[in-house]
């Protein structure tokens, strides 16, 4: 039975996998009706996730939407009381915002700053746009299709930035850091948390930030999540 799956308990390593429901009484992945009739389990399995979390498109990222929706906000709440802002009036950023969740939660922190949230998903955007609608409108939140890799604002833009569950989705981490910290003024403090179901941490993430020019750097553990916070540096 093509695209019915049911989440099973995540492995040791804090993945979650799936599998098929067959004749189980589970209710159906939102993702039910795709991809069509003839796909492997595996490739169905592997298609989905890739749709749902990493390029979120079509039915699976729908459905990613929800799913994040509905499980974001521990980590989003976490992430953004690690970063610590002082100041009502910071410009922060927030990368890969996914649904929006972080956003809302970063301009609830900012009551006189301003959210810029930068994500490629259209998926995202729309789902972002509509829980974020007043923030926008009132011009205290903006909402850009963008990569990590090639941020479209210049130098010194931002007093801080936070990602959740997508720094290991880049297609090259070290270059999206570098260009992270082009847009952050000197001595901004950046967040980048995973929880489990994302797959937790990339190995060596702290040598990655200190390559792409990061000081203080420190890792901290929430529950079963992970997150590293990190400070612009000198380096150049
Ligand atoms: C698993 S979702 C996490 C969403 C959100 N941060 C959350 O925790 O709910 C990953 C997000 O990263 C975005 N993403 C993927 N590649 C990206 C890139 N190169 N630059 C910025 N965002 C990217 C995806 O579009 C997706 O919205």
């Amino acid at each position: 039975m093509a695209g019915r799956c049911r989440p099973v308990k995540p492995t040791a390593a804090g993945r979650r996998r799936f599998r098929p429901a067959g004749d189980r009484p589970d209710p159906p992945c939102p993702a039910a009706t795709w991809p069509p009739s003839g796909f492997s389990q595996a490739g169905v399995a592997m298609c989905d996730m890739y749709r749902m979390f990493v390029h979120p498109d079509g039915r699976p990222g729908e459905a990613g939407a929800r799913l994040m929706a509905r499980t974001g906000q521990p980590m989003a709440r976490q992430a953004a009381a690690l970063l610590a802002i002082d100041d009502p009036a910071a410009r922060i950023l927030e990368i890969g915002f996914g649904p929006g969740i972080g956003i809302a939660t970063l301009a609830e922190a900012v009551p006189r700053g301003h959210v810029t949230g930068v994500d490629p998903s259209q998926v995202m955007h729309r789902h972002a746009e509509r829980r974020n609608a007043t923030a926008i409108r009132d011009g205290r939140v903006t909402l850009v299709e963008a990569h990590a890799e090639d941020l479209p604002f210049p130098v010194d833009s931002f007093d801080a930035a936070m990602m959740i569950d997508n720094l290991h989705f880049w297609p090259d981490p070290l270059a999206g850091l570098t260009e992270l910290r082009r847009v952050l003024r000197r001595a901004a403090r950046v967040v980048c948390a995973f929880t489990p179901p994302s797959g937790g941490p990339p190995r060596g993430i702290k040598d990655l930030f200190a390559r792409a020019g990061y000081a203080e750097i420190a890792t901290h553990r929430r529950g079963p999540g992970f997150l590293l916070s990190a400070v612009t540096g000198d380096a150049t």
